[in-house]
């Protein structure tokens, strides 16, 4: 009786971490980790998954909905368009200098954004949207 107690709560408590990482969103893997979260710093806040933020906002506009307009669920990015635009900047996007995002960093989140969609640690409901949109 009270090992089954034991293995119920243990049930209970998996399941628990489970959906907390998808509500989250899973970890990336390993080999793209890096890139995530330098992504997650510096670029997330203008272009994660929501029409409210600057980026994702105007690549809305610019896609008109062809592709997905939050970078991190795209399929179509190389790393050197990314580094093109980070170093370059567009719009109002302005350039990240090597003293904010190094080389070495910046091609970690070339790699993270041309990752497979399922290496990249996305949310259950991101990873959907953005194998709909393939
Ligand atoms: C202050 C908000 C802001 C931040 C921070 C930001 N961006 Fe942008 N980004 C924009 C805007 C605005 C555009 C322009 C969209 C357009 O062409 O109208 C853009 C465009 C881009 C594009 C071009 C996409 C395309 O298809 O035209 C790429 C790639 C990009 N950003 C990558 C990044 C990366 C990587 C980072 C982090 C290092 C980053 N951005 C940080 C606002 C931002």
């Amino acid at each position: 009786m009270k090992a089954q107690v034991v293995a119920a709560l243990g049930a209970v408590a998996v399941l628990a971490a489970l959906s907390a990482q998808a509500a989250e969103g899973g970890r990336a893997a390993p080999e793209f980790a890096e890139g995530k979260a330098v992504y997650d710093e510096w670029c997330a806040t203008c272009h994660a998954d929501s029409l409210g933020l600057a980026g994702t906002l105007a690549l809305q506009t610019k896609y008109q909905g062809a592709i997905p307009a939050a970078l991190a669920l795209r399929t179509d990015l190389e790393p050197e368009v990314v580094e093109y635009f980070v170093r370059n900047g567009v719009a109002w996007m302005a350039p990240f200098r090597k003293t904010e995002v190094s080389d070495a960093q910046l091609a970690a989140i070339g790699a993270y954004l041309s990752a497979p969609l399922d290496k990249r640690g996305l949310t259950a409901a991101e990873l959907a949207k953005a194998k709909a949109a393939q």
